[in-house]
């Protein structure tokens, strides 16, 4: 990484990511990046053009690749099964489209902006679009799950893995959205560096110090934090899952396709209680499907309903500025290191 520090802050989708917190993980000495999943083209142009007014660092960008369309059949039963949630919250499922969360357009903002580097997250971009970015003077990172996905991604010409353990707050990366996929972090970098001599950047459920001297140690070149951010002033987190996860009544995390139709970790509450096991391998149309009742529920103030994003590590975070906690880590890092 071009980075002072070997931390980088982790893309958050949905309200965390802003270019203030890009910015202050930046100039803190770590690498930041701007989230570009559920943004619209023009919308992740003016997040590039407001981070690159905050900070004059190189920063990513983060994009999701397009997931091949679920069953609707499976969509259908799930949507009976939510009904009681609709009568409960008294609104209307949303609409279980398939979409590409403006994929293509997407590729040509950051190509046309000149981003430092893209990430990739739900799968694997084409060799032909990762010469593309290098042609353009762009570096490219997969996210990986499993030492195969790591093979594929090597295979296809990608700079870096961001290799993603099980213990990682919101989705998995995975390319295929499997369970078998879900590996703690330190051995699957030991498995992954095995296999590749591609550069790895670890992540999931690093909190302190001493967690991210352990993923440097098993062979990491950074380790990319998300949970440990996301109570930070800079953070767009919303007041209500800012207080579910400093709100001692949490007990667990749970990975579960529930909410989007992709497993993700969050939070334990009612609606992932009663709902695991429910959702179809279908992203992004679980998604839409669900939209309405989080949306309804959070405006309420109910935290049973909406997705709590959270890694394993939660407990641990702390509410200080994004540089304190970045500087923190290195600080303890280093100390843990001797
Ligand atoms: C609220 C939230 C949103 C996330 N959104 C994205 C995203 O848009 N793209 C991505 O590649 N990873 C995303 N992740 C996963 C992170 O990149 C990272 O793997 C994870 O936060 C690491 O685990 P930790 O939260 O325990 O630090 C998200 C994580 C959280 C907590």
């Amino acid at each position: 990484m071009p980075s002072e520090l070997p931390l980088v802050q982790a893309p958050m989708a949905g309200g965390p990511s802003t270019p203030a917190l890009t910015a202050a993980v930046a100039d803190a000495g770590g690498y930041g990046f701007v989230a570009a999943g559920y943004l619209s083209a023009e919308g992740l142009r003016e997040a590039i053009a407001t981070t690159r007014t905050l900070t004059g660092a190189p920063f990513g960008v983060n994009l999701f690749v397009p997931s091949p369309p679920g069953d609707p059949g499976d969509v259908a039963r799930y949507a009976a099964a939510l009904q009681p949630e609709v009568k409960r919250l008294g609104v209307a499922l949303g609409e279980p489209r398939w979409e590409d969360d403006a994929y293509d357009a997407k590729l040509d903002v950051v190509e046309l902006a000149r981003v430092h580097l893209v990430s990739f997250t739900f799968g694997c971009p084409t060799p032909q679009i990762i010469e593309r970015l290098h042609r353009a003077g762009l570096q490219v990172a997969v996210t990986v799950t499993s030492a195969l996905e790591a093979q594929l991604a090597a295979d296809a010409g990608t700079d870096l893995l961001t290799v993603q353990g099980t213990e990682a707050g919101g989705h998995q990366g995975s390319f295929a959205d499997l369970a078998a996929n879900h590996r703690p972090l330190l051995s699957l970098l030991a498995q992954i560096r095995e296999t590749t001599d591609v550069p790895m950047i670890g992540t999931g459920g690093v909190m302190t110090g001493r967690d991210a001297a352990a993923v440097l140690g098993a062979g990491a070149i950074a380790v990319q934090l998300g949970t440990a951010l996301l109570c930070t002033p800079q953070a767009g987190t919303s007041a209500l899952h800012r207080q579910a996860l400093l709100d001692g009544r949490y007990t667990d995390t749970i990975l579960t396709r529930a909410y989007s139709g992709r497993f993700a970790r969050g939070l334990v509450n009612r609606f992932a209680l009663e709902h695991d096991g429910q959702a179809p391998p279908a992203y992004p149309e679980v998604h839409h499907l669900t939209r309405p009742l989080r949306a309804a529920a959070a405006q309420a103030g109910d935290a049973s309903v909406p997705n709590l994003w959270a890694g394993t590590g939660w407990r641990q975070l702390t509410t200080g500025p994004a540089a304190t906690i970045i500087r923190r880590i290195a600080a303890d890092a280093r100390q843990a290191d001797v």
